[in-house]
């Protein structure tokens, strides 16, 4: 294929932590899900085959339609290899633009993957598991973090110079990197190693309070609000990364974490945890939490304003794990540096196949226009007649409504104070649920947030829960509240509406909502309208359709297997109502 050749469907695939698949067609996100969702297993990390195969069908295309396959990885993916006949393809990753000033990484990430392959010899496929023929088309391996910009980048609406920053546990190698998004092109100013990650630092003190790396951050980031540093200031400065003038002037050498893998995820162990472990338990959880906090914000805040300085772009993107700390974000918009912020809302690894697909397509299409992502739904589709047999065969009582009864019923319900399961449309791409997956209460009682949490979320008390709210009133209950429709950014909560939506508002006085209009989601939309002229409040308590420690639920069978293992009262599947 000719570097100019213009590609029309173009293939991500991530093979790891949060194993996902996407298809960009045209330049957009048609397509994209973890395959933890359809394997039920959270972080799943094998291959994404059930992943894949859903982006294909979805899209009405088989292999032979795709133009370019991408891989967010420098490292040779024996599996996805196998899996997509490439054996003969020559292993030297393409189309990353770092090798030469990389050296030192990519000599280690050659030696490891030697060892690696040696001990493996080959990988076969069990008969049952479909290959998907790709030899012969062209494939780009892509660093890890240029997938995480990609994808920022590509769904931003920039078409002007723009700034991109990406920041995560690591990713081949990488921890940190700021790019110039320009033209529909990505130039690198700054890579840092695994020894500058705010993740692994964040991650770390996360295992130390006693949660899973990469999992439970945003348990550490809802505790942190309980505690207080006053006793705590500076006892974790001995692993947290220091930057000074946009560079890393600290270093902490992480080592190679232990790793293991349970339910068929990736899962890590720092040795420091320990350190930080007998900390905790000397200082409260809380307040070691609420310094990893402040650490996290003030690293990350004094970063992006020295690039944003030294750039003087005024646009920013930003993606990688460490962006779904909303509270982060929430600095980085209010101290007004930048005029646009923009946060992709798959931040984490199931992200990357996104961004690796829009790499390729941008790659292909230079100069092709780059618009703002306004929604997510790139998830499977189950039609009434879908999910009416699978209630069917399950012998459920049900009853099916008309589409334009379903938000007057399900408002109703809710202004009554009832649990809804809410499973409507094309699943969610990412970790939030924006209404498509999700569990849904009344947010004007704070004890409904003690209620979901102890019959519904099996969760810790201390843990908050999001509005979903009509983007029209968004500007009367948050403070400086902008376009948010994917909660990765927190606002303060304004003085006195903090008693109208107390079930949602954090103890700090924020909340992270997902503001919707009538465009995104119009089913959901028309119910938290119909919601608001019931009761006056146009707002939601929204919580993601699992229960702890499961993914969000994908197919109507797992809805129901939720709805019968949990205290939600009634459900919403497509057209059909299910009552406890
Ligand atoms: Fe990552």
């Amino acid at each position: 294929m000719k570097k100019a050749e213009k590609v029309r469907y173009v293939l991500g695939i991530h093979f790891g932590h949060d194993s996902s698949c996407s298809l960009v067609k045209d330049g957009k996100v048609i397509a994209s899900v973890a395959e933890e969702r359809f394997t039920q297993s959270k972080h799943y990390s094998l291959p994404p085959i059930r992943a894949l195969s859903y982006c294909l069908k979805s899209a009405g295309i088989t292999m032979k339609d795709v133009d370019l396959v991408v891989f967010p990885s420098i490292a040779r993916l024996m599996e996805l290899e196998v899996l997509l006949n490439l054996q003969k393809q020559p292993w030297v990753p393409k189309g990353d633009s770092g090798i030469a000033k990389d050296l030192s990484y990519y000599i280690r990430y050659f030696l490891i993957e030697t060892i690696r392959l040696l001990r493996k010899k080959l990988v076969e496929l069990p008969t049952y598991v479909k290959r998907y023929d790709a030899s012969g088309k062209e494939v780009l391996h892509i660093e890890h973090h240029l997938a995480h910009a990609a994808s920022c980048y590509y769904t931003s609406g920039f078409n002007e110079k723009a700034l991109v920053i990406t920041a995560d546990g690591s990713g081949d190698g990488l921890s940190t990197t700021v790019w110039v998004g320009e033209k529909g092109r990505l130039s690198p100013l700054l890579k840092v190693g695994r020894e500058g990650s705010l993740g692994a630092f964040y991650g770390t003190v996360t295992e130390a309070l006693g949660w899973i790396v990469s999992d439970g951050e945003g348990k550490t980031m809802g505790l942190a609000p309980y505690g207080n540093t006053r006793k705590t200031r500076g006892k974790l400065n001995f692993i947290c990364p220091h930057y000074e003038k946009g560079r890393l002037v600290k270093p902490y050498n992480w080592g190679w974490p232990a790793e293991w893998k349970d339910e068929s995820a990736d899962h890590w162990h720092f040795s420091a945890a320990d350190r930080v472990k007998e900390l905790a338990e000397k200082y409260g959880n809380e307040n070691i939490a609420a310094e990893a906090q402040r650490l996290l914000e003030r690293e990350l805040l004094a970063f992006v304003k020295y690039w944003k300085d030294k750039t003087g772009l005024k646009r920013v993107a930003v993606s990688g794990g460490v962006f779904l700390n909303v509270k982060a974000n929430q600095r980085i918009l209010e101290s007004k540096i930048f005029d646009e912020f923009f946060a992709f809302p798959d931040a984490g690894d199931s992200g990357v196949s996104a961004g690796a697909a829009l790499y390729g397509y941008y790659l292909k299409n230079p100069g092709a226009k780059i618009e703002r992502l306004t929604n997510t739904y790139w998830g499977p589709l189950y039609t009434n007649e879908e999910i009416e047999k699978v209630l069917k065969v399950r012998k459920l009582k049900y009853k099916r409504l008309p589409t334009r009864q379903i938000p007057k019923e399900a408002a109703k319900l809710l202004a009554r104070g009832k649990i809804v399961g809410w499973f409507q449309g094309r699943m969610e791409a990412g970790p939030r649920a924006l209404g498509s997956r999700s569990i849904l209460m009344d947010p004007r009682k704070a004890e409904n947030k003690d209620i979901i949490n102890a019959t519904v979320k099996y969760r810790e008390a201390f843990r908050p829960f999001c509005p979903s709210i009509l983007e029209e009133a968004a500007y009367e209950y948050f403070e400086d509240a902008e376009k948010a429709p994917f909660m990765i950014i927190s606002f303060d909560v304004k003085k006195g509406y903090e008693k109208n939506i107390p079930a949602v508002t954090h103890v700090d006085g924020t909340a992270r909502p997902q503001t919707v209009n009538k465009k995104q989601n119009p089913l959901y939309y028309g119910l938290i309208k119909e919601f608001g002229r019931i009761t006056g409040v146009p707002v939601l308590l929204n919580t993601s359709f699992n229960i702890k420690g499961k993914p969000i639920v994908c197919s109507p069978e797992d809805a129901i297997k939720c709805f019968y293992d949990t205290g939600i009262e009634y459900m919403f599947l497509g057209n059909f109502v299910l009552r406890k």
